[in-house]
């Protein structure tokens, strides 16, 4: 392809006929760069893979395969949307690989940060090179790499894993397409609207790749991860419903590794604490903290007490970055 870099003076795609037109474009170069031949894609559901996977969709059809890895860290009904989104309404060729036991067994007894997010990244590539060896005839491998991944690493500041660092013998095999890598970010989701993805999709808050396994601290086990994953789908749930959801940055609760006393219906209780933490930034460098109606805040500690199995107590976290960082791992 020889549109690999943003041209210098590219206008910013921040309206629904630029976007149009963005797309227009994309379709002609990639049928053109993909011809008759088969494209696989690892689709997450987070904005970039989201949209590349739409933009193939419209460009080639069912030549795409999209591969979804369920690692049992995602959020409440995510892979559900996942396929709803593409298989369903897209009539995407998507293969759904229900990986949760086999990610959670790996991680089980696993407390160490750096640990647990080496397995769940490596985790995450065998599962993928295992699904890519399956299939025969397909020549190219989508990737939802965006502007700032080119600049950061071309800045030494994060390394860009061509080909999703997976192994030489399946990297070797694909040529790269990367629709929307002269994209900033609002640019992508500009162009994820005009696609028509739901704003839930498009518009979403950033969530880590170790999904919740960061916010699940010490070592995983199914019944607390079970309680981050309800406590958070509370969360969000109730930021939509006060128009809080695209007004706060970042927003999720966390459940650390350590009970304490209650009591409920006249019964001794002992269990673990639910963290909330809503925070707002421009440059993730420096967060500030979301300070929340106390009316709010009673209305969130009641329900998450009383609909989330294992939790007696809610805390909210008041701390800006620097000194915390957002996340706990
Ligand atoms: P921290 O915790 O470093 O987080 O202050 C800053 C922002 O980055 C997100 N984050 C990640 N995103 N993979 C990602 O794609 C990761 O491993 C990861 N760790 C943190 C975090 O949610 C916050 O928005």
């Amino acid at each position: 392809m020889d549109n690999l870099n943003r041209p210098e003076n590219m206008a910013r795609i921040n309206t629904p006929a630029l976007a149009e037109q963005f797309i227009e474009e994309q379709i002609k170069a990639l049928r053109a760069q993909i011809g008759n031949d088969k494209v696989l894609l690892a689709l997450s559901g987070g904005v970039d893979s989201s949209v590349v996977a739409a933009l193939l969709i419209k460009a080639v059809g069912k030549q795409l395969v999209c591969v979804h890895v369920n690692h049992g860290l995602l959020r409440k009904g995510e892979p559900e949307q996942v396929i709803k989104v593409f298989r369903d309404e897209m009539n995407a060729n998507l293969i759904y690989v229900d990986a949760v036991d086999r990610f959670l067994d790996k991680l089980a007894g696993v407390s160490d940060p750096e640990q647990k997010r080496h397995i769940i990244g490596e985790e995450f590539i065998d599962v993928f090179a295992e699904e890519a060896r399956k299939l025969d005839g397909v020549k190219f491998l989508g990737q939802g790499t965006i502007w700032p991944d080119i600049l950061e690493s071309e800045a030494g500041i994060k390394a860009h894993h061509n080909a999703g660092g997976l192994p030489e013998d399946i990297a070797s095999r694909f040529e790269l397409v990367e629709p929307v890598r002269i994209l900033f970010k609002d640019e992508v989701r500009e162009v994820g609207r005009a696609l028509g993805l739901p704003s839930s999709m498009v518009d979403r808050q950033p969530f880590p790749g170790p999904g919740l396994g960061v916010r699940c601290p010490g070592a995983i086990t199914r019944d607390r991860l079970e309680a981050v994953r309800e406590s958070d789908a509370i969360l969000r749930e109730e930021f939509a419903k006060n128009g809080l959801e695209g007004k706060v940055w970042q927003y999720f609760t966390v459940v650390p590794d350590f009970k304490s006393t209650g009591v409920k219906d006249g019964k001794r209780t002992f269990n673990w604490p639910c963290i909330i933490r809503a925070i707002n930034t421009t440059d993730v460098m420096e967060v500030t903290v979301e300070h929340l109606s106390a009316d709010f805040i009673d209305h969130l500690v009641k329900r998450i007490t009383t609909e989330v199995p294992g939790i007696n107590r809610v805390l909210i976290d008041y701390t800006p970055k620097p000194p915390a960082t957002v996340e706990y791992e």
